[in-house]
This record gives C-alpha cells, sequence and structure tokens, in this order.
C-alpha cells in the first residue's frame, strides 16, 4: 500500500488489516472530518458506505477512498437526509446489498453556522438540532437490525462546546449535549445485546469546514492557548475512530473521548 500518494505521512500505530471483513455505515461521509475516519478504516481492511446529503461530494468522496486498498468495497449512498429516516433506511438497504452487512456506524452528518440567539430563527434551531441529534437518532435506528446481528460499534461525532458556554453557537451546542445523551443511554440499552456506543469530541481541527466557518481566532493565537501547543489533525480524529472500533477498546462503551490537545481543561480557548 502506498499511503503517502494520500497525503497519510504518519504512521498509523495499529495492525494491518485488523478491520478486514468488517463493514463502516458512515454518514456526513464526505466531510473532512468523517472523509479521514472512513480512509483509515478503509487502510486497515474495512469495506465503507459513504452516506451523505450531496450528490457531488458524496461519490467523489467514495471515488477517492476506493483507491485506497485495491480489495476494498466502497459503496456511496448520495441523496441521503439523515432528518429523514426512510431516506437512511434506502442507504442502509444498498450498503447491505452491495457490501453484506454493517458492523460499525459514524454518525456523523452535522450542520452549523456562526449565529446569534437574535438571529437565529426556530427554524434554524430545529434544522441543525434535527440534522444532529435526530439524525444520529435516526441513523441508529435504521441500522439497528444489523448492529445487533454483528454485535457492532458505534461512533457519534459531538463536541465541546456544550461543555461551557459557548456564544453564536447555541444551535449545536444543544444539539451536541443532546448527542452525548443519545450515546450513553443507548450504549446503556444496547450494551446486553453486545453493542457499544461510544462518542468523540474534536476540538479545534485543523483544515476542516467547522474550523473554516466556525475560527474566530488565528492558528497562531489558538495554537497557543491549546496545552498541547498544536492544533488537531483530521488524523487525531481518525486514530480515535480507530482504537474506538478496535478489539483494544472491547470493554469501552457510553464515553466520550474529547480529542482536542486538552484545550477545553483551560479557561482561555474560544
Ligand atoms: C442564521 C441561518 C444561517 C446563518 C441558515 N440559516 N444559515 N440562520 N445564520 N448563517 C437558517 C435559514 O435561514 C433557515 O431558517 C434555516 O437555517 C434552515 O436553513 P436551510 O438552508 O433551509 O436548511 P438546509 O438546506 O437544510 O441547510 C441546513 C444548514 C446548512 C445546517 C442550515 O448550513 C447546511 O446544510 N449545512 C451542512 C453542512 C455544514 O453545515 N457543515 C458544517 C459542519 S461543521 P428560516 O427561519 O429562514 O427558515 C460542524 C462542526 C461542528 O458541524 C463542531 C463545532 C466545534
Amino acid at each position: 500500500m502506498n499511503f503517502d500518494m494520500f497525503n497519510i505521512k504518519d504512521k498509523i500505530p495499529f495492525k494491518e488489516d485488523i478491520f478486514k471483513g468488517k463493514v463502516v455505515f458512515i454518514t456526513g461521509g464526505s466531510g473532512t472530518i468523517c472523509k479521514k475516519q472512513a480512509e483509515y478504516l478503509v487502510i486497515l481492511g474495512c469495506n465503507a458506505s459513504i452516506v451523505g446529503r450531496n450528490p457531488e461530494k458524496t461519490v467523489r468522496a467514495a471515488l477517492e477512498i476506493s483507491k485506497i486498498r485495491k480489495d476494498s468495497k466502497i459503496v456511496a449512498c448520495p441523496n441521503t437526509d439523515v432528518r429523514n429516516i426512510e431516506s437512511l433506511e434506502a442507504a442502509v438497504n444498498k450498503t447491505v446489498k452491495e457490501l453484506g452487512k454493517i458492523d460499525f456506524v459514524i454518525c456523523g452528518a452535522a450542520g452549523n453556522f456562526i449565529a446569534d440567539f437574535n438571529h437565529l430563527s426556530s427554524n434554524a434551531f430545529k434544522s441543525v438540532v434535527s440534522i444532529d441529534l435526530l439524525g444520529s437518532f435516526n441513523t441508529v435506528k435504521s441500522c439497528f437490525q444489523e448492529l445487533k446481528k454483528n454485535k457492532g460499534s458505534i461512533i457519534m461525532v459531538s463536541s465541546t462546546l456544550h461543555y461551557y458556554g459557548v456564544p453564536f453557537q447555541i444551535h449545536v451546542s444543544a444539539a451536541k449535549a443532546g448527542v452525548d445523551a443519545l450515546s450513553k443511554s443507548l450504549a446503556v440499552e444496547l450494551g446486553p445485546l453486545g453493542i457499544r456506543v461510544n462518542a468523540i469530541a474534536p476540538g479545534t481541527i485543523a483544515a476542516t469546514e467547522g474550523f473554516t466557518r466556525l475560527a474566530r481566532a488565528s492558528p497562531q493565537e489558538l495554537t497557543t492557548k491549546i496545552p498541547l501547543q498544536r492544533l488537531g489533525r483530521v488524523q487525531d480524529v481518525a486514530l480515535a475512530t480507530v482504537f474506538l472500533f478496535s478489539e483494544a477498546a472491547s470493554y469501552i462503551t457510553g464515553t466520550v473521548v474529547v480529542v482536542d490537545g486538552g484545550a477545553w481543561q483551560t479557561s482561555n480557548v474560544q
């Protein structure tokens, strides 16, 4: 495998093929963070279903990911809106038809924009909560039979916004707090079925759509405020994903893994 051609310069500290024969279903799979999660899983042997609302982005991402390994199978499920359970069920059916099953689910689809309370309409608030929170519920709901059959594992993509008060992010903070609650309750309820449920809370991750849209300080300014003295990389989130889906995390459920260089522990980041 030539990892360099995909700009994957870091050595991945996991055994090759640990996910051979597994299938991941990933919503928001064409976004910067989720695409990297998919790439790392595929590098390690997983087949993947890339699920997204935007048809061009979703198909392009699936095509790029399919070039990582000759023996991988990648499916694109474009035009899938996580707010609509029928749309997700169609994506699940396509995935199972083409890849045979679903073992891992990443609830990554998210919506965000900066808006102060006064300019945040009821519909705007509802849109983001519907994508992030209801969308995560719908994703698990539509994958449930597969997860149950295969004793699968779920990762929700959360955030650290709701650990403290972040202005102009009321909608996302509320949605992600709900995502954490959903994740923990599901972990308890689905644990006896052998299904693990965890969340990853990325901090400031460079070169992402979220960073471009949301960062209000320069990268240099932010870096000095982060205890580990660098911005996050999409690879950092991907590595946490690999860990949580791997056998190394087989006794871990109901947790939120914060990937933020220690930022939220300080009082001076944001
Ligand atoms: C105020 C806004 C707005 C803005 C949209 N709205 N953008 N209000 N400021 N900048 C309002 C609209 O006016 C409308 O309300 C309502 O939101 C719904 O907007 P639509 O465009 O009709 O909805 P839709 O097409 O479904 O789009 C959903 C969306 C959009 C969330 C609003 O931004 C989107 O599709 N985003 C997907 C991609 C995305 O956001 N990726 C970022 C991921 S980064 P009215 O009242 O007018 O009807 C990320 C990082 C999170 O999530 C982690 C944080 C650290």
